[in-house]
């Protein structure tokens, strides 16, 4: 791996710069986003594409880099609590107590909160809408860029709208290179699925995106939430059905219902599963596992990764098995369904 990165650091040929996350590099890229420039970095979920909160130029410019639609809006990154009020008007907020629940518990993580916006938040950042999305992540190289820049990067992940997710550097550079000023690179990200968006504006809690945070997670402390959104107060296009999608037609089921074709490729939830399917089946282009032992932390880890391996192969269609439907599996099923060609 290290020699694919050294590979990968020599052979940038845009004007893109690509960083290792030492003290003096995380400086340089935090000045560069006071400047208006835009940086990738890595965060726990996925790698994210970071402009100052508070410069709309800059925000505009990771809008066309990812060529997203300006109806979409984008995460407010801040480094902790104090924070917050910069970017989200509390004294708005009914839902106090149960924010501060949720902050108190999981934060820093992959929890996203659809809170009441502050002026001083340009429009472009929340597409028009008077929420804001805030995230603190717990990756310390993500910790300390938002520190050293204004304390606020609004970033989306670190790829072409629409498409995979970035959970390495190498991702970033083939979606994005040329688009990005600087990409931070360290590597794998820990949890691989972006946070979970909890909305707390409506009337109940919402999650809008399952993702790095499970469900389960959230209602031990605050009680029941709901799943969905409200399509006639929100626009979140995370919603959308074809979204995290790979180049190639991509099929999901359970295991049961996966068909056999001698071309294609097969991503399987677990060992037992994939042993048991190829079982008796003389010849398959390319089989891999999220996780062999079946962990939904360590599939959800690998899901973007593999997903990205397997589009890289010369096959014409991808079928995957569906993880068990509880916990990360929401997520995991999520992102499987909406890069799916059915789904
Ligand atoms: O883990 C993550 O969340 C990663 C890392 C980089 O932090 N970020 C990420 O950002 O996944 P993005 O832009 O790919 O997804 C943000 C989601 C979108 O579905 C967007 O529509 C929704 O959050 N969103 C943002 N602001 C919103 C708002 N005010 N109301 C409702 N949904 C919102
Ligand atoms: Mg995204």
């Amino acid at each position: 791996m290290d020699l694919l990165r050294e590979l990968l650091h020599g052979e940038m040929n845009s004007s893109t710069v690509l960083l290792y996350p030492d003290e003096q590099a995380i400086k340089l890229a935090a000045d560069a986003l006071r400047r208006g420039k835009v940086v990738a970095f890595p965060t726990e979920t996925v790698y994210g594409l970071g402009a100052d909160a508070f410069n709309p130029a800059a925000v505009t410019a990771v809008f066309a880099a990812k060529k997203r639609p300006r109806f979409d809006p984008l995460i407010v990154h801040i480094a902790d609590y104090a924070m917050l009020e910069a970017v989200a008007a509390l004294q708005a907020l009914g839902a106090r107590t149960t924010l501060d629940k949720l902050i108190q518990n999981l934060w820093p993580g992959p929890l996203t909160v659809i809170l009441p916006k502050q002026p001083s938040v340009p429009d472009i950042v929340t597409a028009g809408l008077s929420t804001v999305a805030v995230r603190v992540p717990s990756h310390p190289v993500a910790q300390k860029l938002i520190r050293l820049s204004t304390g606020a990067i609004a970033a989306p992940s670190a790829n072409l709208f629409g498409r995979l997710s970035p959970t390495r550097a190498e991702h970033v550079v083939q979606s994005l290179n040329g688009a990005a000023d600087y990409i931070i690179d360290d590597g794998k990200t820990g949890i691989g699925l972006e946070s979970t968006v909890l909305d707390l504006c409506s009337c109940k809690p919402c999650i809008l995106r399952p993702g790095g945070t499970a469900q389960e997670q959230i209602e031990a402390l605050i009680g029941p939430v709901l799943r969905g959104y409200d399509p006639q107060t929100i626009s979140s296009p995370g919603q959308l059905k074809n979204h995290y999608a790979p180049t190639k037609p991509l099929h999901t089921s359970s295991l049961e219902q996966i068909p056999y074709h001698t071309d294609a490729a097969y991503l399987f939830f677990d060992g037992k599963s994939r042993e048991s399917w190829c079982a008796g089946k003389p010849a398959i282009a390319k089989t891999l596992v999220l996780s062999e032992s079946g962990s939904l932390s360590e599939a959800a880890a690998n899901l973007f990764v593999l997903l990205h391996e397997l589009d890289a192969e010369t096959v014409p269609v991808i079928y995957a098995q569906l993880a068990p439907e509880k916990g990360l599996g929401i997520a995991i099923n999520d992102r499987l369904k909406r890069a799916s060609t059915q789904a």
